[in-house]
């Protein structure tokens, strides 16, 4: 038992769950006990030496003397490869069919022995060994896998493998799913196995509740995606390179990428930034849009404890004139926490308390569980039983698991006609009033006091009926429920978009909705933690998250909280939460200055809602994340690589938080370009770094020069916020309105903004030319110009 795990025993042991945890956990293990060991000495596999080829279109497959590897460049300009007859599918995280092959691209020999594919976008060259190179059009070298290694234990058993990459000596290391100590990944290893840390994290918890074996690779020499298409446990150990190490030699990067099995196949998508995630969320779905009033303020706390305390909160943010646009109601609302139910004493008319909350512009989210209490009479359970729905283990018996009800069973989400059955309890929901859902616990967590707090991973899973165990089926269990949930909800209220979060996912979860940081710890390193999760998600394709703002257990200090706010204010989901036994989270409680402060805030996010609108659909569109790093549109700027305490809020906002104690002036690095201190209206030259005022009541917020943003005013009203464009540097931006809650295909208003004889001219492009923006237009940023 390790340090972690000790506290984790004696917090586990200490409660009322604990015996049963501690027999679970024992439980568990047995389980696991019970399979066949692995037999026979293990033996190494490597490729061997080329032997052949055979063209195909879009590439072909290239055989070894002990090994073959199929490459195929999609339409889009995607390659995929994968050994040993891996194919694209079946998997977990690509949206329906994967891409047709480009006819245009095809195998061919290369004067080394080798082979390659040449595409619009890049080359691929198989070395003589089985090594396989990324290049861009013009030969420069972006990633280069070493020839894999497998082992195999018992003949026809899974087969681990590894696979060592190479990157340029410049490269900086993003993604890897969600990740507290980012978002630049630094030299360490980093786990591929969704994990609730158990009660709270910090920066050095890893890993935690949505892992992805995806990469995002920034370099001088372009960037790019690699995705290893599998969902089994593995670690991956990083180290970035050197320039000039030693005797002038630059010391590439290196990956060092180990699964427990499953098929070691890989999809690579290069280009700029922008032009990777939108290949990525092609191939692995569109990030749906939350509803616009998921865009707005929310606030949650695990232990409201009963209508009446849901009303005084609400009422607290009117009396004060707060913006609220959402309650989320947490695990105690349940009747003895089981989930599709309602505590009936505390909570006698939830249809009622929503609809009269519905009247104040406040909705209702609801937490939802996938573990079920295991007791007759419990109608989750009776009707689940009744389709074979629960996990079982190898011997028929249904899998038993301790969670918040006590003893649990869990939904096989792998199976479509569970996650049918699933998606139909969501009726229930509906009719309690309840607006979105709020997915918890499902990396999945059996509370234990030692070993692995989940499924054993002997369980068996029917993986979409070719059946497997946890090991393969556990990292998509989060991803496999939310599919459940979004598609039972579609079902049930076809004319309104569902809006779901989840704890827990995987690859291609922005299909479905979003995320949350889960239970961030209270203190400013959580608050860095914040941030870091946010951008790294965004990187893997998941545009919508947000940390539980003040940190989720404890209290935070009122300017730990206010901080918090600030930052909040600008991500794409903004909500308060905490523990049951934490301090309270709401803005009135931490004194009249921070209340101020946080009203400002509150008000700020209001007036940019317009704003959070567009880059939702842009999102969906074009796979950019609302929250960008800095690099975002300059990769090539080193020093912005390494930037991790600012962001890009869509093309246009550029957002510098205060993520320290004391701080009340912050250098701010800033792309180049011109950018205008919102507060001060003051103008910058970039690149370079900068110090502003970030006192108390604001957090440094910039705008690029010529960026239109759509905003709304004090009574609604919608306005195109213009920020005069440089002399000779036209700007504009992309404006996408409200579709409201349904399934309506948004239209993309275009502007341009530019300088005519010291005028700024602002102008809709559209169909035949150019025409007079409907909404209002107020320009701003006309002061001198300061060099950055
Ligand atoms: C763990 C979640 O991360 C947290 O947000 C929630 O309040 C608790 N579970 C209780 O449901």
């Amino acid at each position: 038992m390790d340090g972690r795990e000790l506290v984790r025993s004696m917090k586990v042991v200490g409660s009322v769950q604990g015996l049963r945890a501690v027999r679970s956990a024992w439980r568990q293990r047995r389980t696991d006990a019970r399979e066949p060991a692995p037999r026979g000495p293990e033996r190494a596999r490597v490729p061997g030496p080329v032997t052949g080829a055979e063209r195909m279109p879009g590439g072909g497959t290239v055989r070894f003397a002990r090994a073959e590897l199929h490459v195929c460049v999609a339409v889009g300009g995607a390659v995929f490869w994968g050994w040993d007859g891996a194919r694209p599918l079946p998997s977990y995280a690509l949206d329906e069919a994967p891409p047709e092959p480009d006819p245009r691209a095809g195998l061919e020999p290369d004067k080394d022995g080798g082979w390659r594919v040449v595409s619009e976008r890049m080359t691929v060259a198989i070395s003589r060994h089985g090594g396989v190179e990324v290049r861009t059009p013009g030969g420069v070298l972006l990633r280069r896998e070493l020839p894999p290694r497998w082992w195999e234990r018992a003949p026809g058993g899974p087969a681990r493998w590894v696979q060592r990459s190479e990157v340029p000596a410049d490269a900086r290391f993003f993604g890897l799913g969600g990740r507290a100590s980012g978002p630049r990944l630094r030299d360490g290893t980093y786990r591929l196995w969704n994990t609730d840390p158990g009660g709270r994290f910090g920066p050095d918890d890893d890993p935690l509740y949505v892992t992805m074996p995806v990469q995002l690779v920034v370099a001088d020499a372009g960037t790019h995606l690699a995705f290893y298409d599998n969902s089994w446990d593995g670690r991956v150990v990083l180290r970035e390179g050197e320039e000039g190490a030693g005797s002038g030699h630059d010391r590439p990067g290196r990956s060092e990428l180990r699964m427990d099995g499953g098929p070691l196949r890989c999809w690579v998508v290069t280009g700029t930034p922008a032009r990777v995630l939108h290949a990525w969320t092609a191939l692995t779905g569109a990030p749906t849009p939350p509803p616009a009033w998921a865009l707005g303020p929310q606030h949650a706390r695990w232990g409201f404890g009963s209508e009446r305390e849901v009303r005084r909160i609400v009422a607290g943010y009117r009396e004060r004139d707060l913006p609220l646009s959402a309650v989320h109601l947490d695990i105690d609302h349940y009747d003895a926490h089981q989930v599709f139910t309602v505590d009936r004493e505390r909570f006698p008319d939830l249809p009622g308390l929503a609809k009269e909350l519905r009247a104040d512009g406040v909705r209702l989210v609801s937490i939802v569980d996938p573990a079920v209490k295991a007791e007759r009479g419990n109608a989750v359970y009776d009707s689940g039983s009744a389709v074979g729905a629960f996990v079982r283990d190898g011997r028929g018996r249904e899998v038993r698991g301790v969670v918040w009800p006590g003893d649990c069973v869990y939904p096989d989400f792998t199976d479509p006609l569970v996650r049918d059955w699933w998606g139909g309890l969501y009726e229930e929901r509906l009719a309690q009033g309840f607006a979105g859902v709020w997915h918890d616990m499902n990396e999945p967590v059996s509370f234990a006091p030692f070993g692995d707090p989940t499924l054993p991973r002997s369980a068996r899973h029917r993986l979409e009926g070719r059946g497997g165990d946890h090991r393969e089926a556990h990292n998509v269990y989060g991803l496999a429920m939310a599919r459940a949930g979004f598609e039972g909800l579609w079902r049930l209220r076809p004319e309104e978009r569902p809006f779901l979060f989840s704890r827990s996912g995987w690859a291609g979860m922005q299909r479905y909705g979003g995320t949350w940081s889960g239970d961030v710890s209270t203190g400013w390193p959580g608050l860095r933690a914040s941030l870091s999760l946010v951008l790294g998600l965004g990187l893997c394709g998941v545009p919508y998250s947000g940390p539980d703002v003040g940190g989720f257990d404890g209290s935070p200090s009122p300017e730990l909280y206010l901080r918090w706010f600030q930052l909040g204010a600008y991500l794409p989901l903004f909500r308060t939460h905490a523990a049951i036994d934490a301090g309270r989270r709401e803005p009135w409680e931490f004194g009249a200055e921070v209340l101020a402060h946080a009203r400002a805030a509150l008000v700020e996010r209001e007036r940019l809602l317009p704003y959070f609108v567009t880059l939702a659909q842009l999102a969906r569109l074009t796979g950019a994340p609302y929250v960008r790093p800095l690099w975002w549109g300059t990769p090539e700027d080193r020093a912005l690589r390494d930037c991790e305490d600012a962001f890009l809020l869509g093309d246009s906002l550029l957002v510098a938080p205060v993520l320290e104690h004391g701080v009340e002036q912050r250098g701010v690095r800033l792309p180049n370009g011109r950018w205008y201190d919102t507060a001060t209206e003051e103008a910058y030259e970039g690149p370079g770094q900068i110090l502003l005022d970030a006192p108390r009541s604001r957090i440094p917020v910039l705008a690029r020069a010529g960026a239109v943003i759509p905003v709304q005013d004090e009574d609604g009203g919608r306005v195109l916020e213009v920020w005069a464009p440089a002399d000779g540097r036209p700007g504009g931006g992309l404006v996408v309105r409200d579709p409201g809650d349904g399934r309506r295909e948004p239209e993309v208003e275009r502007y341009t903004s530019r300088l005519v004889d010291g005028e700024v001219v602002v102008e809709r492009v559209g169909h035949d030319g150019t025409v007079e923006p409907e909404w209002e237009v107020r320009v701003r940023g006309t002061r001198p110009v300061r060099r950055g």
